[in-house]
């Protein structure tokens, strides 16, 4: 099969094996010339593992500190005429470097907000590697079936109370324009988000992981969150999906206590805007995203989703010293994204911004670039015009 970026909206619909296997090579690659980190989690529960931040998370706990990883999520292996999901070959790529370098890792694909999944995770823990002793939360998605009522939640990309508008970029076409997001209708908007993206699941698999004994003495688990600037406030951080982060963040102190009779300790991690498929979704952002690669790339301190990653397992989780906290308990490695400097004058640029003066003034390729990478694409080493392999398998799903 050949396969090209099939593009329909902020979602490419196509994957490339070969290209997504260099993307995570690169990751690899990152972290491993980062050094090894000291005293770094040795049995790794990562749930949301295939994309993003949580398959950076994975990479760095099993590169970094050589560590056995279980990855759990919500992937596609390739059908006759159709590829395979960027999650599933990335994972496909993991596990083969992973085997080569002697480490250990499976992977449970299938719906984690499931009790099905959650014990399924649980059995195999129990049978190769008897306990965990970190868990990440990273899970981004738009729906989720609760385990209890059997009701599925879809969750909205909503403001609360008034109308917003500004700026948005389709970054396909470059096109600036303003966009207006009407206001949540109903509270039944906000419960659904907060259902899908709040703390309600992380509780959930923290308790089934405790209550099957599965968690070891001094367990670490992290969830990540997101602030960002202003700007984005009415849409992000004040709208429903801010309202799942309060609610995310709001379960630290109830995991503290769950976990207190064992030593373990809960976190959530404030991490940077950056390109990924879900953040590709929310309106507005993606130029603010392309705005802040600018300002942070000229300043030469610009971060992916590896490098936040290894920094928030290297000098945050696992520094071998007193975790600094946000006064709301958080960790921050947004803290380069939300410095004084690259805020004015990402602000600055948001008023002069236009369909003109994008491609100078804003990173858009970058934007691009990025997204593109996400499914395999627009790597040098890869020939496009080829025939890929038809079948690729991730060796530890059958
Ligand atoms: P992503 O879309 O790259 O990754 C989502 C992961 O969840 C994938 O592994 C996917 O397979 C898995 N997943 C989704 N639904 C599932 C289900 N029902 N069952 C099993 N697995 C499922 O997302 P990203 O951006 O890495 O997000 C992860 C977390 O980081 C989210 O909490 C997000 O809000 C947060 N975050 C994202 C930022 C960004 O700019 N992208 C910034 C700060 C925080
Ligand atoms: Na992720």
């Amino acid at each position: 099969m050949i396969i090209q970026p099939r593009v329909r909206g902020f979602i490419c619909l196509t994957s490339h094996p070969e290209g997504t296997a260099q993307h995570v090579k690169q990751q690899i690659d990152y972290v491993k010339s980062k050094g090894k980190i000291e005293n770094g989690p040795k049995k790794v529960l990562v749930i949301g593992a295939s994309t993003g931040f949580g398959l950076a998370s994975r990479i760095t706990a099993a590169f970094g500190s050589d560590a056995a990883t279980i990855g759990v999520f919500f992937e596609k292996p390739a059908a006759p005429g159709k590829p395979g999901t960027a999650g599933w070959y990335n994972t496909a790529a993991f596990e083969k470097e992973a085997s080569a370098a002697e480490l250990y890792a499976k992977s449970i694909n299938g719906d984690a907000f499931s009790d099905e999944i959650k014990k399924q995770t649980i059995d195999l823990i129990k049978e190769d590697l008897g306990q965990v002793d970190l868990v990440v939360y990273s899970l981004a998605s738009p729906r989720r079936t609760h385990p209890k009522t059997g009701v599925a939640h879809a969750s909205v990309l909503k403001p609360i109370g008034q109308t917003f508008t500004d700026k948005t970029v389709d970054f396909h076409s470059g096109v600036v324009s303003d966009i207006s997001i009407q206001p949540v209708e109903s509270e039944e908007d906000i419960h659904n988000t907060v259902a899908v993206m709040g703390g309600e699941d992380w509780k959930f698999w923290i308790a089934q992981l405790k209550e099957a004994g599965v968690l070891a003495d001094g367990v670490k688990t992290v969830a990540y969150s997101y602030i960002g600037p202003e700007l984005t406030y009415p849409i992000y951080r004040n709208g429903t999906i801010g309202r799942a982060k309060d609610d995310l963040e709001g379960t630290v102190p109830v995991l503290n206590d769950l976990l207190q009779d064992i030593g373990g300790i809960s976190y959530v991690s404030v991490n940077k805007a950056l390109v990924t498929q879900s953040s590709s979704a929310i309106p507005v952002v993606p130029l603010y995203i392309s705005l802040l690669y600018k300002v942070m790339k000229e300043k030469g301190i610009h971060e992916g989703t590896i490098e936040q990653m290894q920094r928030l397992f290297a000098d945050r989780l696992y520094a071998n010293r007193e975790i600094p906290l946000d006064e709301k308990g958080r960790i921050r490695v947004d803290d380069l994204e939300m410095r004084e400097d690259v805020q004015a004058e990402v602000a600055k640029l948001w008023e002069q911004i236009t369909t003109e003066n994008l491609e100078q003034i804003s990173d858009i390729a970058g934007y691009r670039n990025d997204f593109f990478n996400l499914f395999g694409f627009n790597f040098d080493a890869v020939d496009y015009d080829k025939d890929t392999q038809e079948v690729v398998n991730i060796p530890s799903i059958k």
